[in-house]
């Protein structure tokens, strides 16, 4: 049996394209599922972008102005690539619209915009998803699997970390994601994110916390009209700006469970590249994963293998989803097989008419943790995880 369904994609960037691509490779890789993605609408208002995803990612329309989609009978899911600013105000008119929402991370420029989307998307009973796609390194499936299993015993503690190179260039341009009105908080939303997701994936809710923040590059060059993302360079001497939002956060948590830990976010660090990473201790064994090694998982399990230490289990195709991707083991898979193995599991979501994981509920549960940080730099003590649902 085939299931279509119709996709409209606001903002063609890094994200826009990664998910179309994404889209576009569930039917090759999975047709099992029989899901058919089908690209009917793109929005951004760069029309080069507009152009490409229309001509080469075979888009069957693009426009400028993203509330057009919402208007088309002939989509089903808004997937939101915009900026986070943006993400607020597009969500919530989707939901009015009926429609399915898979937003990207951190879904609202600020927690209180994370709790206003996951109400409205809640209220009008769609299926929503978010992009917090390390929970889908199958590595990290298999982790959580035998945090489920009771393989590590009761966990004591957790360390997640996210340090990421791409604002330790001096002359990293100053792109949306460095200014507090355009982005929202700065290393916090962006990447910390991230290792908030996994840690509360893998070790369950964050109850309290205490954490603080810097700003390490304070200039940052002006981009030039139409550049501005992630990794575009400026020259010594053009003029600068003010970044005004962190580039570090740092936190001790104590989690539900009982388990001590820490959370560490850098978007300016020498040294690692893209170390989304977290190492987990129970009372019966031990795990790590990074994804600068996205295939490997470190196990230490003692009662049940010989060896005193570590030992490396590789990914391949014995891991759910990763066989259909490529087979056999030790065949690597990369980022954006993370994204696909995302879109599909939302599709399939979708297709079934359930509540998608994860979903705004985990951006919620995100974004309280995110809240809970923002109040210890200002009191500089411990502060309680209070959940922003808006009822
Ligand atoms: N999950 C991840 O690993 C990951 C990685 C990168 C970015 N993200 C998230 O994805 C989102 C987009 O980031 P990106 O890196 O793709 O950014 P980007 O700057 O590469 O792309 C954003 C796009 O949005 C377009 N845009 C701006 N205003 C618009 C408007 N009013 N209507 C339509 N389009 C508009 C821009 O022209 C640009 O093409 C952010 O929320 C970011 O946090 C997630």
């Amino acid at each position: 049996m085939t299931h279509s369904v119709g996709i409209g994609v606001i903002g063609f960037g890094w994200m826009g394209q990664a998910h179309s691509r994404s889209f576009r490779a569930i039917p090759t890789y999975f047709p099992g599922d029989g899901i058919v993605p089908r690209l009917v609408a793109v929005a951004d208002t760069a029309p080069d972008r507009v152009e490409l995803a229309v001509a080469n990612f075979g888009f069957v329309v693009g426009t400028p102005e993203w509330r057009d989609l919402l208007e088309r009978d002939d989509i089903d899911v808004i997937d939101i690539t915009a900026p986070n600013a943006l993400h607020e105000e597009i969500a919530e008119a989707a939901a009015a619209a009926g429609k399915h929402i898979f937003c990207e991370k951190p879904v609202g420029i600020e927690p209180g915009a994370t709790a206003a989307i996951e109400a409205a998307g809640r209220k009008a009973g769609v299926i929503t998803g978010c992009g917090y796609n390390y929970r889908w390194a199958p590595m990290v499936q298999h982790a959580k699997r035998l945090v489920d299993e009771g393989r590590f015993g009761e966990l004591t503690h957790y360390r997640g970390r996210f340090f990421s190179m791409y604002g330790r260039d001096r002359l990293g341009v100053l792109n949306w994601r460095f200014l507090q009105d355009e982005a929202g908080y700065g290393a916090l939303s962006d990447i910390m994110s991230h290792a908030i997701d996994l840690a509360q994936f893998l070790c369950g809710p964050i109850r309290r916390l205490v954490s603080v923040k810097e700003i390490f590059v304070k200039q940052r060059p002006l981009p030039s009209p139409h550049t501005g993302t992630h990794y575009d360079r400026g020259s010594p001497g053009d003029p600068t700006g003010e970044v005004t939002n962190e580039d570090y956060v740092g936190a001790l948590v104590e989690f539900d469970n009982g388990a001590r830990g820490t959370l560490e976010a850098d978007r300016s660090i020498f040294g690692p590249q893209s170390q989304m990473a977290f190492e987990l201790n129970g009372s019966k064994g031990a795990a790590s994963w990074d994804h600068e090694m996205l295939n490997r998982l470190r196990l230490y399990l003692p009662e049940e293998q010989p060896e005193d230490g570590y030992i490396d289990v590789l990914a391949g195709d014995a891991f759910p989803d990763q066989g259909n991707i490529v087979p056999g083991g030790g065949n690597s898979l990369g980022y954006e097989d993370m994204k696909i193995i995302e879109a599909l599991e939302y599709l399939r979501s979708v297709v079934a008419g359930t509540q998608h994981r994860p979903g705004f509920e985990d951006a919620l549960a995100n974004a309280s943790v995110a809240a809970a940080m923002i109040r210890s730099w200002e009191s500089g003590g411990w502060e309680d995880v209070v959940s922003l649902r808006i009822d």
